[in-house]
């Protein structure tokens, strides 16, 4: 069963179910800084799970595209990827774990015909500090399914200590069966929504070759225990806490949130034991092995590297809302991955140039059905792969060459970590590896030091941008993403109305938004714009929300940013001038200000060019005037 088929069926199933198929959103969060990338299908439809009313009703599912920055350092284990199609379904307060269940394990041995015998599963083993229970509701729901099927499930304790016990059912804590964007409940920020979970595993069998010589080898196996026997395979998320100041809280409504990856699930189905060897990697490790002199065999983890690193950054890069390479936010990582995926390309002694375009037009060619935007990007992706490539293929063997020089030291310093960086262009990790190989370490503070210095970089890093914390959300951010909306309209009236939305990020700091403009605005006109945002806070415009068809939206003359990402139903914000006519209206899912007055001083606080036929602009809120 190929990856479209299985992609087809999951759709399929809870469509007959009373789902409706919701496109997959962009990559990059649209106004949520809470996280640098989009990291699972439910990470778009927080608002929903928190009470809103989502206009497609309260049976959703998709097939959303997912980027883990977490997981760079993991690939090359056979099972873990950055980039991945999650496959997802949703009930927002509506079905709980009675039907997920159910469902779930008919999908898996009726739809995808996995064998029950392989087929393990887990649940929360409660907390009464938080107020968790024990989730033997769960446990007595698999028991019966498993059952159905002629196999008597036992649900066991503590097999992290004691091992299998002849169970199928196996209680875990927090850190394996709790679910959130944040991780487990003391990473999770106030305001964000999880809950414990059921994961299914997926037995690949006890003689898996690996395990020889594994740290692994004397430990007890465990559903859990990572040493290459059991994969998870799909994640049931009862969704129905809320993270407050003095701990959980019961959310208004039960929410369902599955999410299970399409690479393993394909894996899985085509009988392999690899991600890489099923069908959504195998081509892109065969091209791979076209260009290089070895056989994948050989040096299976490089392979592993180069073929995961360069399908994300086609992903990132071919987004709606493309990232280029830079030294900071989403740019870095998509730096970071064409960075280590050329090294990795040296020691398959890939010397020939552009060979990233090679590998990206099949990438291409295996998702080009599916996802017609990387497609519809793809000289921006060939072109900026390109570019990248060979900025950095100038650079690294002399930044290898004088990397070797440093063999005889047990610690890198963090001057020597900064100059590689700055003037052979090695990111830190990237450093990192290359010393993990070969027994050094690296005084990682030491390179933060190094670079305040050089400021760069470095702030960023120390507040924790690369990691995946949340930040707390708050009123500023909503304030933010209305004067972006005043600010689009004001660059439409100042700048003529090709202008049109690239990107938008927001913190609650600043807003960040990138627009298509053929020539440099004069600083005259920014200041107008600026102007024209301030006036229109200043006249206390209230802000209209409407929910309508897309179609409607769109005759109705709002602005659509992203027209074939859109839900069938949208909601659009409007905001009506002193006479009466509009002055910017926007499908948009929110939230916003009621009224511009809210806002305080809008301010830009730079403009400059962000690519090819793109400015960014930067602006601020201060507090209002006092006068
Ligand atoms: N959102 C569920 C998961 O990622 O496992």
């Amino acid at each position: 069963m190929d990856s479209k088929e299985i992609r087809k069926k999951f759709l399929d199933f809870y469509k007959k179910r009373g789902h409706t198929v919701i496109p997959s959103a962009s990559l990059i969060p649209e106004n949520d800084s809470s996280l640098l990338f989009v990291n699972s299908g439910m990470f778009p439809l927080v608002p929903y799970l928190l009470g809103k009313k989502h206009p497609e009703g309260k049976r959703l599912t998709n097939s959303q595209k997912c980027f883990r920055s977490d997981d760079i350092e993991e690939v090359g284990d056979m099972r873990h990827t950055t980039f991945f199609e999650m496959l997802g379904n949703w009930s927002l307060g509506d079905y709980f774990k009675k039907d997920q269940l159910n469902w779930i394990f008919q999908f898996f041995t009726e739809e995808l015909m996995l064998d029950p015998k392989r087929i393990y599963v887990s649940v929360h083993r409660g907390n009464k500090e938080k107020g968790i229970k024990k989730d033997t509701e769960s446990a007595e729901i698999w028991k019966k399914l498993f059952q159905k099927k002629g196999l008597e499930a036992k649900d066991v304790d503590f097999s992290e200590k004691k091992g299998m016990q002849g169970g199928r059912i196996f209680y875990y804590d927090d850190k394996k069966n709790w679910w959130s964007r944040a991780g487990v409940p003391e990473d999770m920020p106030v305001g964000e929504p999880g809950g414990p979970d059921s994961e299914v595993f997926y037995d690949l069998g006890e003689d898996l070759k690996r395990h020889e010589n594994s740290p692994w080898k004397n430990k007890p196996c465990h559903i859990n225990c990572d040493c290459g026997r059991f994969i998870e395979i799909g994640n049931s998320v009862f969704m129905e806490f809320l993270k407050t100041k003095s701990g959980f809280k019961k959310l208004s409504q039960k929410n369902v949130d599955f999410g299970g990856g399409l690479e393993r699930l394909a894996m899985v189905c085509q009988g392999e034991t690899n991600v890489f060897l099923g069908d959504l990697f195998l081509p892109i490790i065969k091209k791979i092995e076209e260009i290089s002199s070895f056989k994948y065999e050989e040096k299976a983890r490089s392979f592993e590297i180069i073929a995961d690193h360069i399908k994300a950054a086609v992903f990132i890069i071919g987004d709606e809302k493309g990232v280029s390479p830079s030294n900071k936010g989403q740019g870095y990582f998509v730096r970071r991955l064409i960075r280590r995926a050329v090294r990795h390309g040296k020691q398959l002694d890939m010397f020939s140039l552009s060979w990233t375009k090679e590998v990206a037009e099949k990438v291409i060619e295996v998702y080009r059905d599916v996802y017609p935007e990387i497609e519809g990007n793809s000289e921006f992706v060939y072109k900026t792969l390109e570019k990248e490539e060979l900025a950095f293929q100038k650079t690294v063997e002399k930044g290898l060459k004088e990397f070797a020089k440093l063999k005889e030291k047990k610690v890198i310093d963090g001057e020597r970590a900064a100059f590689l960086y700055q003037t052979y262009g090695f990111p830190i990790e990237l450093t990192e590896e290359l010393a993990k190989e070969k027994g050094q370490k690296v005084d990682k503070k030491g390179f933060y030091r190094e670079m305040e210095k050089h400021k760069n970089l470095s702030r960023e890093l120390s507040a924790g941008v690369f990691k995946s914390g949340l930040a707390d959300k708050k009123n500023k951010t909503v304030n933010l993403h209305t004067a972006t909306h005043l600010l689009l309209s004001s660059l439409k009236k100042v700048l003529g109305e090709s202008v049109s939305q690239k990107g938008s990020n927001i913190n609650t700091e600043r807003l960040r938004f990138d627009f298509s403009c053929e020539k440099k605005p004069t600083e005259k006109e920014i200041k107008k714009v600026e102007d024209m945002v301030n006036e229109t806070i200043k006249k206390g415009l209230s802000v209209k929300k409407e929910e309508m068809t897309i179609e409607d939206a769109l005759k109705s003359g709002a602005v659509a940013s992203f027209k074939e990402k859109y839900p069938k139903n949208v909601s659009v914000y409007s905001i009506i001038d002193e006479d009466g006519s509009v002055f910017s209206k926007e499908v948009c899912s929110g939230p916003h200000v009621k009224n511009t007055a809210e806002l305080g001083r809008f301010s830009i606080i730079k403009e400059e060019s962000s690519s090819a036929g793109v400015r960014r602009i930067k602006a601020v809120l201060k507090e209002k005037d006092k006068n």
